[in-house]
C-alpha cells in the first residue's frame, strides 16, 4: 500500500512549517541581523514628537488606505513618483505605512514638494488647490488641538522598538506637542517625508 501524502494532516503541517522556516532563515533573518549596520550607515532620522503624533493622525484618519508610501523600483514608478524607497526610508517606522492601494499618489517622496501653506489649503479643501480632487476634505484637523498627554509613552514604546530618542527629546516631547492642532502636526510629518533619505542609494 503506497501512502498518499497529500491526505495527511500532519505531513502538510510540517512540510508548511519547514518551507516557511526555510524562507525566514534565507530572506528575514540576514535582514533582521543587518539592522544595526544599516542603522550606522543611513541617513534616516528618527521623527521628532510632533511629526509623531502628526503620523499618528495620519494613521487614524486613513490617509493611508488610498496613499501608499512605497515606490516600487521601477521605470514607471520612479519616474511618477521619485526615487524608488529604499530600506533605511523604513528603519524607524512602526509600524510600516507602506499601503497597499492608490486612489491617491504615493508619499514616499513628499517632503518639500509644497509649502505648509499649500498642504493647510489642501487639506481643509483639496479642491482649492485641485480642482478635480476627490480627496476627502479635513477642516477639523485644523480646529482638534492635542493635548499632547500620551506622547511620552508613545516616545517611550518606540525607544524601546529601537527608534533612537534621547533622554531629552522623550522629556520635551509633551511641550513639543501640547496646543498644536492636529493639522499643524499632519504638515511637520507630511513634510519629512523622505527628506532625509533623499541621497541614500539602494545597495
Ligand atoms: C479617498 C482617498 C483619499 C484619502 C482618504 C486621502 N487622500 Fe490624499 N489624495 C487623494 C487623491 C485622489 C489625491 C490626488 C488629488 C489631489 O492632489 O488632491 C490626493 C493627494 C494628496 C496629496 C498631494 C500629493 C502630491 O504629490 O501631489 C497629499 C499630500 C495628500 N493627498 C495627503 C493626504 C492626507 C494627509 C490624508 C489623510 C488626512 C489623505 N491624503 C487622505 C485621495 C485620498
Amino acid at each position: 500500500m503506497s501512502a498518499d501524502f497529500t491526505k495527511s494532516v500532519f505531513i502538510l503541517i510540517v512540510s508548511t512549517v519547514v518551507v516557511a522556516s526555510f524562507s525566514v532563515l534565507v530572506w528575514v533573518l540576514p535582514n533582521i541581523l543587518r539592522t544595526p549596520e544599516l542603522i550606522d550607515s543611513s541617513k534616516a532620522i528618527p521623527l521628532t514628537a510632533l511629526q509623531v503624533a502628526g503620523r499618528d493622525v495620519y494613521i487614524s484618519e486613513g490617509c493611508h488606505v488610498c496613499h501608499t508610501q512605497m515606490v516600487r523600483p521601477i521605470e514607471p514608478e520612479v519616474k511618477r513618483y521619485g526615487r524608488a524607497s529604499q530600506e533605511p526610508d523604513d528603519i524607524y517606522e512602526f509600524p510600516f505605512l507602506w499601503g497597499s492601494k492608490r486612489t491617491g499618489p504615493d508619499l514616499t517622496n513628499l517632503g518639500r514638494k509644497y509649502s505648509d501653506q499649500w498642504h493647510l489649503i489642501h487639506l481643509i479643501n483639496p479642491r482649492d488647490v485641485v480642482p478635480t480632487s476627490i480627496m476627502p476634505a479635513y477642516p477639523w484637523l485644523f480646529e482638534q488641538v492635542l493635548s499632547g498627554d500620551d506622547i511620552t509613552e508613545k516616545m517611550i514604546t518606540l525607544r524601546f522598538l529601537g527608534v533612537p530618542y534621547s533622554d531629552d527629546e522623550i522629556a520635551s516631547a509633551r511641550l513639543q506637542v501640547r496646543g498644536k492642532t492636529k493639522g499643524e502636526a499632519l504638515i511637520h510629518y507630511l513634510q519629512s517625508l523622505g527628506v532625509d533619505t533623499a541621497e541614500e542609494v539602494r545597495q
